[in-house]
């Protein structure tokens, strides 16, 4: 929850200045008033109005922000657990898949923010699952039936994005021919991602901004406003903090939309999970395939744990599809794609497993060798016990004088099939 506690500060502090900026400017126009037309007293109305919306947001928020943290802190809790403790609570994960703290605190964070409509914020590399979590957020709140719309402001041209954003009239501009309705208008009771708003140029980041304090949009040709009420999840994976230092993002807009803040963790900080996932989408894929799970060469299931994977959980997807495609029973090295095939050579394959992938010497590489060596260590001694007791659990549980599912779990974390092993056993007797 670190990040939710900073980001709350933060949004204080600024929010609360800018609230009792605009209290000052409200004043002063109330106190030199000799006196005031009906255009005028509409506006301040309107100014309150809008005043008393951020009051009623900002409250929301800490009430939110303070649910979230004073809960008591649960070190006696497994990370199984708390996945279990979702589970039980009817959380819909959307096919979101592993066990990683960060990844799990991400979820909380998820189910908590889900019922609200406060903005959300997700950042995390690319690949990393943030549609992904937007489509977790939408799914567990009460708008789940609702649209959910996806817009990449990366990929909208800059002179059609207010027309897309938010629709327009017939004859509003060259080509348009009808009336058309933007992607705020169809989020309409639903929600409405942003993804890449960090490409959004800073003219549409003003519209947007309008849009996301008024809860109303016009239609480009139309001085109609209409109102939307679209929840909003934004993401991005360049660092927003950093843009608005260089004066690429607004920071007005940055506090408005990231109410609430998830951080989505690089695959290579979550490398304990790679086996699991290697697993869970070799199930994936042979079911898509129709086809049986492949099995993978020791060399080429050392490089996948290896492997740094820039492009994060979509990469290890890829290309465990990839492999499940072009493989028979048996994946091998030479199934990697081309452009990742001459990593391979620089570490020697054939060799016995890299250790790690620290380039320097220093305490955490030495962390994650050890880590690496002791992972490399049991896998094969799981793979040689299975192979001696003929893939029986049972039995190499029993020898190693150690409970079933625990062997079952650690057989699981390296993605280990005893089944492989039991056929194999049946081949050779067969023989
Ligand atoms: N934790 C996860 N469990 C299962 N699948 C995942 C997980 N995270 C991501 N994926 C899968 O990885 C792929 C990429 O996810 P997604 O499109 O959500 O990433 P992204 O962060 O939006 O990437 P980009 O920044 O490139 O747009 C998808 O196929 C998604 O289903
Ligand atoms: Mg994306």
């Amino acid at each position: 929850m670190r990040i939710l506690d900073q980001d709350a500060d933060a949004v204080s502090t600024l929010s609360y200045a800018g609230l009792i900026e605009k209290i000052e400017i409200l004043r002063s126009t109330l106190r030199w008033a000799s006196s005031l037309e009906r255009p005028e007293i509409e506006k301040v109305l309107r100014q309150a109005s809008a005043l008393r919306d951020e009051v009623l947001q900002l409250s929301h928020k800490e009430r939110f922000v303070r649910a979230a943290t004073a809960e008591p802190s649960r070190p006696d809790l497994s990370l199984r657990r708390r996945r279990e403790a979702l589970i039980a609570r009817s959380f819909s994960f959307e096919g979101t898949f592993g066990d990683s703290p960060k990844l799990l605190e991400a979820l909380e964070i998820a189910e908590k923010a889900a019922p609200t409509a406060l903005p959300v914020l997700i950042d995390g590399e690319s690949g990393t699952g943030k549609e992904l979590m937007a489509k977790v957020i939408h799914a567990n709140g009460d708008r789940a039936d609702r649209p959910f719309v996806s817009v990449n402001c990366g990929a909208i041209p800059d002179n059609l994005l207010e027309s897309e954003l938010f629709g327009h009239c017939k004859g509003s501009f060259t080509g348009a021919t009808g009336d058309r309705k933007g992607k705020f208008e169809s989020a309409h009771t639903g929600t409405i991602f942003l993804d890449e708003i960090g490409e959004l140029p800073l003219s549409g980041q003003v519209k947007l901004l309008r849009v996301l304090e008024a809860h109303e949009i016009q239609r480009v040709g139309s001085d109609q406003p209409t109102n939307v009420n679209a929840r909003v999840v934004a993401a991005t994976n360049r660092d927003l903090r950093k843009l608005i230092k260089e004066g690429k993002f607004r920071e007005d807009l940055f506090y408005r939309l990231s109410v609430i803040h998830v951080s989505l963790p690089p695959l290579r900080e979550r490398r304990d999970e790679i086996p699991l996932l290697i697993d869970y989408f070799g199930d994936e894929a042979a079911e898509a395939l129709k086809r049986r799970p492949i099995a993978l060469t020791q060399r080429l299931r050392a490089f996948l744990l290896d492997y740094a994977y820039p492009g994060n959980i979509r990469e290890l997807r890829n290309l465990v599809y990839r492999l499940s495609c072009l493989a028979g029973e048996t994946a091998d090295c030479g199934h990697l794609p081309a452009d990742i095939q001459p990593l391979l050579a620089d570490r020697g394959a054939a060799g016995p497993a890299p250790i790690g992938n620290h380039e320097t010497v220093s305490a955490d590489a030495l962390g994650e060798a050890k880590r690496l060596a002791s992972d490399q260590a049991e896998r094969a001694f799981l793979e040689r016990g299975l192979q001696e007791v003929g893939g029986l659990v049972t039995e190499l549980a029993r020898r190693c004088d150690m409970n079933r599912s625990h062997v079952q779990t650690l057989l699981k974390k390296h993605g280990i099939r005893s089944k492989n092993f039991r056929e194999a056993a049946r081949t050779e007797s067969g023989n």
